[in-house]
C-alpha cells in the first residue's frame, strides 16, 4: 500500500505491509524470551493491548478510547518488539509517542522503559496541531493505558464504574442499590462497555445507545450487556418493565445518542439517571447523525466537516441531557469531555458562576476515595492461568478481611467478569494497602503458588497521577484544577523509586490539551531485591495522591496523612 493510499484510508502512515501475518497474542508461561522479566512483561503487555480479543481496532493498533494506540504504526511496533527482546538489565528503552528512540545505558534498578505520549508544548497543545503531527507520522494518541501498555480490557474501568453507581445510590437514594431505577447512557466501546454491567451489578436497569451494531454484539457476547433490542419501542418497554419489576437488566439499542435521547424526551420518558461515555473527547471518534459508512469516508476525506457535524450532534445530545435533568433526572458527566465539546458547539452548559450545570463524576462521587490514596490498582498474570487469578483473589480477601466494599466487588467480579486476554483483576486499594498487597503478590510468585511474574499497575485515572480540570481535578477546593506539576512529580518519583516502566501523557480521556497524566507499572518477579522496589513504588505512588489532596485543602486527605504518617512539610512535619 502506498503512503498516499494509507493516508487516505487511515489518516496516517500505518506501514500495513509490515504488520505481522498472525494475530498477536501475549506469550504466556514462565519461560521468557527477553533477557529480563521487566522487558518480558512490557512486551507481553504491549501484545496483550493489541490482542484481537482485547483491542478495539487491532489492525490499526487502536486499543480503546477513540484512537488510543499502543504503538505509532506497524514499523515502530516491530522495532519496539525487537528492542524489548534484546534489552539488557542495565538499559532503558525510551519510547516517544509509540516509536522507540533511544536505548539508554542506565542501571538495574531503573525502569526498563520510559514512555512519553502525545505531549505538546502547552501553547501549541491543540487537537488540530496534534492531528497534523499524527497525520505526518510524528505522534500518536496514547490515551491513558493504551500507549503505556497496561490496558486490561473493559474490566479495568468496571470496578470504578460499579463504585461510582454505588456511591450515587448512597448519595441520592440512601441505599447501596439501584433497584427499580433506570440509567440512560451511550457508548459500548472499550471502557464505556463497562457501564451496563456496572449498573446491573448494582441491581439497576441500564439502557445503552451505541452507534455501531457490532460493538453491542461484542459486549453482549462478552457478557457485559444482557439483551440487544431490535427497535426503540421494544428497548423502552424492556427498560420500563424491568425497572417496574425491580429486575436488573441491561439493554443495548443501536442508534445515535443525539437522536435517541431527543426521541425519549419527545415521548416523555425521563430516566432516573443519565450519563454518557461516547468518545466525545475526540470529535473524529464521535458519530454525527447519518449513515455510518458514509461518515467513515467523510472522516478521512474532510475531517473538518466531520468534526463540525459531530459538534452539532453533541449539542443535541447534551441538550437532551440538560432537559432530562430539568425534568428530574440525576445527570453526571462520565469523563469524556462531552460538556466542554457541547460548549464549543455553542450550548450554554454553565451557570452564571461558570460552574457546569451538571457535575463530573469525580467531584460528585469519587474524590473522597482519592483523599485516602484509593484508586484503580490492577494486576495481570503472565502465567496466563485463570486458576491463579482465584488464588490471588483469595489472598486479597484474606489480607483485607474487613473491607466490605472489596469483598462485595471480588465476589461479583468472579461471577460476572470474563477473562479476555491475559487474566487480570482490578480493585481499588488505598495508601498502605497497595504496598502491603504488592508484597503478597511478590510472595506468591516467590513461593511458586503463582507460576510466573505478576504485572502490577494502575490506570492513569488515579488520585495523584493526573491533572484534568474537566475530570479528575474538576472543582479542586483551592482552584488548582489545571496545575499539572502533580502528575510530573508522580512520574519522576515512580521512575526514581524503580518502577518497571513509567509513562507521561497528554490528552487521555478528555482530549489533547485537556489533561496531563502519568502511569506506572512494577513487576512482581518473586525476588527479594524486588521487594524493596515494590515497597517504594507502591508507597510513593498513592502517597502523591494523598499529598495532592491535602494541598488542595481536603480534610479526609489531611486525616489520612496524619494517620499514615505521611511527611508533609508544614502539615505533619
Ligand atoms: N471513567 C472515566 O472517566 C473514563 C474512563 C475511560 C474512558 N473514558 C472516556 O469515555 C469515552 C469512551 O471510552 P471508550 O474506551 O469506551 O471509547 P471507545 O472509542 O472504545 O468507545 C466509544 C463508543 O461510543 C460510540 N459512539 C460514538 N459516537 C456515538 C453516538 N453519537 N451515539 C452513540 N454511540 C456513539 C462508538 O461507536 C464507540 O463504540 C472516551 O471519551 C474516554 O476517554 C472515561
Amino acid at each position: 500500500m502506498t503512503e498516499k493510499t494509507e493516508l487516505e484510508r487511515y489518516g496516517r502512515p500505518m506501514y500495513m505491509d509490515e504488520k505481522p501475518k498472525d494475530p498477536i497474542h501475549a506469550r504466556i508461561g514462565s519461560k521468557k524470551e527477553c533477557k529480563n522479566w521487566d522487558a518480558e512483561a512490557a512486551l507481553r503487555m504491549l501484545q496483550n493491548n493489541i490482542d484481537p480479543n482485547v483491542a478495539l481496532v487491532p489492525d490499526e493498533l487502536i486499543v480503546y478510547g477513540g484512537a488510543g494506540r499502543a504503538a505509532r504504526n506497524w514499523r515502530e511496533y516491530n522495532k519496539i518488539v525487537a528492542c524489548l527482546k534484546n534489552l539488557k538489565c542495565d538499559e532503558t528503552l525510551c519510547v516517544q509517542s509509540g516509536k522507540p528512540v533511544y536505548i539508554a545505558q542506565t542501571h538495574p534498578d531503573a525502569p526498563r522503559v520510559v514512555i512519553a505520549n502525545s505531549n505538546i508544548v502547552p501553547k501549541w497543545s491543540t487537537q488540530a496541531k496534534f492531528n497534523k503531527l499524527d497525520r505526518a507520522g510524528l505522534m500518536m494518541y496514547g490515551q491513558m493505558t493504551a500507549g503505556s501498555w497496561i490496558y486490561i480490557g473493559t474490566q479495568g474501568i468496571l470496578q470504578g464504574t460499579y463504585e461510582t453507581f454505588a456511591a450515587l445510590a448512597r448519595k441520592h437514594f440512601g441505599t447501596d442499590s439501584l433497584r427499580g431505577k433506570w440509567v440512560l447512557t451511550a457508548g459500548l466501546g472499550g471502557m464505556s462497555g463497562a457501564q451496563p454491567l456496572a449498573v446491573t451489578m448494582n441491581e439497576g436497569v441500564c439502557l445503552v445507545v451505541e452507534s455501531r451494531k457490532e460493538r453491542i454484539e461484542q459486549k453482549n457476547r462478552e457478557g457485559y450487556i444482557d439483551v440487544i433490542a431490535p427497535n426503540l419501542n421494544l428497548a423502552i418497554t424492556l427498560t420500563l418493565c424491568a425497572a417496574m419489576y425491580k429486575k436488573p437488566l441491561s439493554i443495548g439499542i443501536c442508534g445515535n445518542a443525539a437522536e435517541i435521547h431527543q426521541e425519549l424526551l419527545r415521548r416523555g420518558h425521563i430516566p432516573d439517571i443519565v450519563t454518557d461515555q461516547t468518545s466525545a473527547h475526540d470529535l473524529a471518534s464521535y458519530y454525527p447523525l447519518g449513515d455510518l459508512a458514509e461518515l467513515d469516508i467523510l472522516r478521512v476525506k474532510d475531517c473538518t466537516e466531520y468534526e463540525k457535524r459531530a459538534l452539532d450532534a453533541i449539542v443535541k445530545h447534551a441538550s437532551a441531557m440538560l432537559e432530562m435533568q430539568k425534568r428530574g433526572a440525576i445527570v453526571f458527566d462520565y469523563g469524556n469531555n462531552l460538556r466542554a465539546q457541547a460548549e464549543l458547539g455553542g450550548l450554554t452548559i454553565r451557570d452564571e458562576d461558570g460552574k457546569y450545570l451538571y457535575p463530573g463524576f469525580v467531584p460528585a462521587y469519587i474524590r473522597p476515595l482519592f483523599c485516602e490514596g484509593k484508586g484503580p490498582f490492577r494486576w495481570a498474570l503472565l502465567s496466563g492461568k485463570a486458576e491463579e487469578l482465584r488464588i490471588i483473589d483469595d489472598e486479597l480477601l484474606k489480607t483485607f478481611p474487613h473491607d466490605e466494599m472489596l469483598h462485595r466487588w471480588i465476589k461479583k467480579a468472579q461471577e460476572k467478569v470474563p477473562i479476555i486476554g491475559l487474566p487480570t483483576r482490578v480493585c481499588w486499594l488505598g495508601y498502605g494497602d497497595r504496598a502491603k498487597f504488592g508484597h503478597v503478590l511478590n510472595d506468591l510468585v516467590r513461593s511458586g503458588k503463582v507460576s510466573a511474574p505478576i504485572v502490577i499497575g494502575r490506570d492513569h485515572l488515579d488520585c495523584g497521577s493526573v491533572a484534568s480540570p474537566d475530570r479528575e481535578t474538576e472543582g479542586m477546593l483551592d482552584g488548582s484544577d489545571a496545575v499539572s506539576d502533580w502528575p510530573l512529580l508522580n512520574f519522576a518519583l515512580n521512575g526514581i523509586c524503580g518502577a518497571s516502566w513509567v509513562s507521561f501523557h497528554n490528552g487521555g480521556g478528555v482530549g489533547i490539551g485537556n489533561s496531563q497524566h502519568a502511569g506506572m507499572v512494577i513487576v512482581a518477579d518473586g525476588t527479594t531485591l524486588r521487594d524493596r522496589r515494590i515497597e517504594r513504588v507502591l508507597t510513593v505512588d498513592p502517597g502523591m495522591g494523598v499529598v495532592r489532596h491535602v494541598d488542595s485543602g481536603e480534610d479526609i486527605a489531611r486525616q489520612t496523612a496524619k494517620d499514615k504518617h505521611i511527611l508533609i512539610p508544614g502539615v505533619t512535619c
